[in-house]
């Protein structure tokens, strides 16, 4: 098996956390460290299976100097498209792998004076680098994770149950989080990464009580989810490319063999943003406005598809 990317390494390790969770370690595949990530930090694990490729982000559980080993938790999602399937069921300990560098797009506010983290099941993951950094820095903060009352204790496992800034919420309903957001200091920060009702609900929530905007941080796990097929047709090169209904429009893109621009894989940041020339955009990533969107002009390629039979791009 080939994993292809821009960091040599070699599957260190893989442990079972519980029956969906699994925890695998990547060491460098030679003599060099790992670059230095920061807090919140993701990489894209390339992994090519016998029939397509897939390229994931996964957020980095390892603290933040750690150089000499880079460790990610992924749930086996039963209706993935796969990766997180490959993962589980085909890797393995020694298997040659290459990773991204480390990218961040879900920072620790340097200026916040306290520091809210909601995570909500598997969206724990980008907190379990923050933590060690807020620790050593003294800094003030709360860390509440909701999930499943079945997997409360999987939770408590993983963040150590000794801290009483540490809250688990197993209770499997409507997180209650005007308690947790209200009557908190000034310049105090939240941050949350969970599926998207609990990431809308903070948002919500927080605006209800009057916080700034700028306080308020979210890191997306949105996985792309398939839909109808469609041709995109590339002005620049002249190719014409089938998106197929279980393909991304960046996945089909590299299928072509094509260096496609991207960085989070998730509809959060951007990077993948081309011109479009002609046919209507689907839009389902977290970047454009309103205004964008209406216009059709630009799609996030990692996420969002067409709802024309064909899709002309400027690339
Ligand atoms: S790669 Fe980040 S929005 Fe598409």
């Amino acid at each position: 098996m080939i994993i292809t990317g821009s960091l040599p390494a070699r599957v260190a390790g893989i442990d079972s956390i519980s029956p969906t969770l699994k925890r695998f370690r990547f060491e460098p595949d030679g003599p060099a460290e790992f670059p230095t990530a920061a807090p919140g930090a993701h990489v894209l694990v390339t992994l090519s299976g016998p029939e397509r490729v897939w390229k994931n982000a996964y957020s980095l559980v390892t603290p933040p100097e750690e150089r000499g080993h880079y460790a990610i938790i992924v749930r086996r999602v039963e209706q993935s498209r796969g990766g997180s399937h490959f993962l589980h069921d085909v890797l393995r300990s020694g298997d040659r792998v290459e990773l991204s560098a480390p990218a961040s797009l879900f920072p620790i506010a340097s200026l916040a004076r306290k520091h809210i983290l909601i995570g909500g099941g598997i969206g724990i993951t980008p907190f379990l680098s923050y933590l060690p950094v807020l620790k050593a820095r003294g800094a003030v903060f709360e860390l509440h994770q909701f999930c499943a009352i079945s997997e409360a204790e999987t939770f408590r496992g993983l963040l150590g149950t000794d801290d009483p800034r540490v809250h688990v919420h197993g209770t499997g309903g409507r997180p209650v989080l005007e308690p947790i957001l209200a009557d908190q200091p000034l310049g105090t920060h939240v941050y949350t990464c969970g599926p998207e009702g609990l990431m809308r609900a903070v948002a919500e929530t927080a605006k209800g009580l009057g916080w700034p905007a700028n306080a308020v941080h979210q890191e997306s796990f949105a996985g792309a989810a398939g839909g109808r097929p469609f041709i995109v047709h590339l002005a620049r090169s002249g190719q014409t490319i089938l998106v197929e209904e279980s393909q991304t429009l960046l996945e089909a893109l590299e299928g072509a063999g094509i260096e496609a621009p991207c960085l989070c894989r998730g509809g959060a940041c951007g990077v993948c943003l081309l011109p479009v020339l002609d046919g209507e955009p689907e839009h389902r990533d977290h970047v454009l406005s309103e205004q964008e969107r209406a216009e059709g002009k630009i799609i996030a390629t990692c996420l969002s598809r067409a709802k024309s039979d064909r899709l002309t791009l400027d690339y």
